[in-house]
């Protein structure tokens, strides 16, 4: 992939699609895609291809299309963050073909969509999405969605951003090679639109931290860690096409935090 920038800005969460089916080149490029992606966290993801209408998946939010995408993988440490870059990486390969795709971990029909997986008991399905051609306008239930959760909206930098701790917000400026990077970690998608996405920048290191909403409780399936793999997705593309050779560790740096926040992971640079 490339151009991440493009491709960042350019998706949004494609709810009413086109009554169109996808192309069959299209699907093959989709599926050779999914067979290679992988995460910083080596676990492994499996996708499949759904089809609503034949295995009786509903998702209320969405309309014009009947193919989905699932994942599955076994239930494991750091589940939700693996699935968050593998699916996004997904997500953005979808945008490069001109295929709309939406984050799906709450509003579906769980149970028949884990069932269309053949989830097993020792596996886990975070989320699923729905697979088109955007239409050109959204539906109503698609306009109101979007207004609920202020979509278009995100937090400034500097509330995200911080410069060696929590106490000094990091400007663009002072951000340097990083900002973009992280500007592309300020436009990625989150459940319920929640951003809780915060990254303390240090000489040679991003680290990243979940600020969590009170709505959101942690467990195996936990949306706020997905989201925070996405983040990590964004960050690393975009480090990567800038040249940055962005290394993935683990290892808190032991930073004082402000508001219970959790550490994920870093990139040294
Ligand atoms: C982990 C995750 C789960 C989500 N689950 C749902 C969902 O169940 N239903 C839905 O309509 N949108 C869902 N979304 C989409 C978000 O609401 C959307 O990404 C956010 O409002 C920002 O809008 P945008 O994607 O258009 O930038 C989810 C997004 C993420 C990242």
């Amino acid at each position: 992939m490339h151009d991440i920038d493009a491709l960042v800005r350019g998706r949004r969460s494609v709810r009413t699609f086109e009554e169109k089916p996808v192309s069959q080149q299209d699907l093959e490029q989709l599926r050779a895609f999914m067979a290679q992606i992988g995460n910083p966290y080596g676990l492994p993801v499996a996708f499949r291809l759904l089809d609503a209408k034949r295995q009786n998946l509903t998702c209320p939010v969405v309309v014009g299309t009947d193919l989905y995408v699932g994942a599955k993988m076994k239930k494991a440490p750091y589940l939700n963050e693996a699935v968050g870059y593998s699916f996004e990486l997904l997500v953005l390969y979808a945008q490069s073909l001109g295929i709309g795709t939406v984050w799906i971990g709450g509003t579906m029909d769980r149970a028949a969509f884990e069932s269309a997986m053949e989830l097993a008991e020792d596996e886990a399905m975070p989320c699923v999405s729905p697979l088109g051609y955007p239409a050109k306008k959204m539906s109503l239930r698609e306009t109101m969605m979007r207004k609920g959760v202020k979509a278009d909206d995100r937090m400034a930098f500097e509330s995200l951003f911080f410069r060696n701790s929590f106490d000094v917000p990091l400007t663009k400026a002072e951000a340097a090679k990083l900002a973009h990077p992280l500007e592309m970690v300020r436009l990625a998608p989150s459940a319920v639109n929640k951003q809780p996405w915060r990254v303390v920048v240090t000489d040679r290191a991003a680290h990243f931290y979940l600020k969590r909403s009170r709505s959101f409780g942690g467990g195996t399936l936990d949306m706020q860690k997905i989201d925070m793999g996405i983040a990590l997705c964004h960050f690393d593309l975009a480090a990567k096409e800038a040249g940055l050779a962005p290394r993935f560790v683990q290892a808190a740096p032991g930073i004082v935090t402000k508001d219970g926040e959790e550490y994920i992971a870093s990139y040294q640079l």
